[in-house]
């Protein structure tokens, strides 16, 4: 796709999500705050869908996963073994002439020299290192003994509950503990809409293995991150696996996969499936003292695990889905009319609303009743919406721009005023196809429900 067409697409989506009510910017009436936003009534249903799927796949499905759920200020201590408190930062460098601050190594250059993006001025200070943990104070006097920071990732809580979570959980090697929640980073730059922001969720495995087993386990959780996407919708041909060679990986790490999707800004970062080592337990046993250690009742041995970690983040994961899903189509209607359709296709599982119920004539209480008893008989199971004002044709593009993979009318068959052969029944109308069929009301729930499972 060419640069102006892409940055035109990405325009579309982020106006699509403000006017249909996706995202939001944070506290927008005061201005907003840069690197934050808020997932309106539709984007949090899209967001939850993908995390529960998340969770159904990684934990509920599995033997050898358990969740947790953790706090987000942790005793500085974790931060200081893992190693954050000392070298979790990005490179930042000032505009000398507008005083604007930058991450040094996404500087665009002019004949060799780095120049500011802001104001063009080859004018930067050398890069300083800058941490990127947001910082805050536990108790009531504001020190460095009640320094806390607002955790960067989730993964340091399922190091450090290691112990309790083996000996509750009696799990053997290898298992995995999994992990959704907030995190926090104070990106230099936050940019491209959701996808570098200062607040964002995340979605973490660290699946504890023998040292023999990581690499093997590497490759397997790709595999399965590889199939969880294309489960959501995102097809394993949109998606890049960058195998990071020796060199730029973390030092302790044996073996890294960046999973990239085709954004229309380029191909960026999804996912990363890292096999850690031993690095964070050896970390934390070193600073705490205490046994993360593993006896192995088979071999009668004691060693400290390695860890495979896949981490997604849910806002990325959220904007891919987005970005995926949004489409524009020429569509003709019976009198020659033509128009441009804006759908947005997420697979039925992500969608945010499953189905739309449509009475076709709001002043007939036949036709309302019926479509309100479509709704309850649903509810419990999916997300349905219920919307009886405008044509029927408009009440679908609403459905269309939303994502609604399907949308049901109520009409006069339906009710019997045609006589009993069509009663009972209402026009199921598919969205990618723009197809209609009569379905039975009591087929309706079984018939959605095998599509959004
Ligand atoms: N525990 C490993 C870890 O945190 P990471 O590559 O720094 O690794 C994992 O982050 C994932 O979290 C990324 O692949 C991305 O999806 C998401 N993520 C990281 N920083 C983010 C940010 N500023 N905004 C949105 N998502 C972010």
């Amino acid at each position: 796709m060419a640069k102006d067409e892409s940055a035109q697409r990405m325009e579309k989506i982020v106006s699509l999500c403000k006017r249909r009510g996706f995202i939001f910017q944070s506290s927008e009436i005061y201005g907003g705050i840069n690197g934050f936003w808020d997932y309106g009534p539709l984007g949090v249903e899209l967001k939850r869908n993908l995390k529960d799927f998340w969770w159904k796949r990684n934990v509920r499905e599995r033997d050898d996963m358990v969740g947790m759920d953790g706090a987000i200020i942790m005793n500085r201590a974790v931060w200081k073994a893992s190693g954050h408190e000392e070298t979790f930062s990005d490179p930042m460098s000032d505009c000398r002439v507008c005083n604007t601050r930058h991450r040094a190594d996404q500087l665009p250059e002019r004949d060799g020299k780095p120049y500011c993006p802001h104001c063009g001025a080859a004018n930067m200070t050398e890069p300083r290192a800058f941490n990127l943990m947001l910082k805050s104070y536990a108790g009531p006097v504001e020190n460095d003994d009640n320094l806390v920071y607002l955790r960067p990732e989730t993964a340091q809580a399922m190091f450090v509950q290691f112990r309790n979570i083996l000996d509750t959980s009696r799990q053997k090697l290898p298992f995995g503990i999994a992990q959704i929640g907030k995190a926090f980073r104070n990106e230099i730059n936050p940019r491209n809409y959701i996808f570098r922001s200062r607040e964002f969720e995340q979605m973490e495995i660290e699946y504890f293995c023998r040292p023999e087993d990581g690499l093997k386990l590497t490759d397997y959780w790709l595999e399965e991150r590889l199939r969880f996407y294309e489960d959501i919708g995102i097809p394993r041909s949109k998606i890049r696996i960058n195998d990071i060679p020796d060199g730029d990986r973390a030092f302790y790490s044996k073996k890294t996969y960046d999973l990239e999707y085709e954004f229309p800004f380029g191909v960026s970062e999804l996912e990363g499936v890292a096999y850690r080592t031993d690095y964070d337990l050896s970390k934390h046993i070193e600073h705490s003292g205490k046994p993360l250690d593993y006896y192995d009742e088979v071999t009668k041995e004691r060693f400290v695990p390695h860890v495979v970690e896949p981490s997604a983040g849910a806002d990325r994961t959220a904007l891919a889905l987005l970005c995926e899903a949004f489409d524009e189509e020429t569509v003709t209607d019976d009198k020659g009319k033509s128009e441009i359709r804006t759908v947005m296709r997420f697979h039925p599982r992500m969608a945010p609303i499953k189905c739309g119920v449509f009475p076709l004539l709001k002043n007939k209480p036949a036709l309302v009743e019926a479509a309100r008893s479509i709704i309850a008989s649903l509810r419990a199971d999916m997300n349905v919406f219920y919307d009886e004002s405008g044509a029927i044709g408009r009440r679908y593009r609403r459905q269309d721009e939303a994502g609604t993979p399907f949308c049901v009318t109520v009409d006069f068959d339906t009710v019997g005023e045609n006589g009993p052969e069509k009663a009972g029944t209402v026009t199921l109308r598919h969205r990618d196809s723009m197809l209609q069929e009569r379905v039975a009301i009591t087929d309706l729930k079984a018939l959605l429900l095998e599509k959004i499972r």
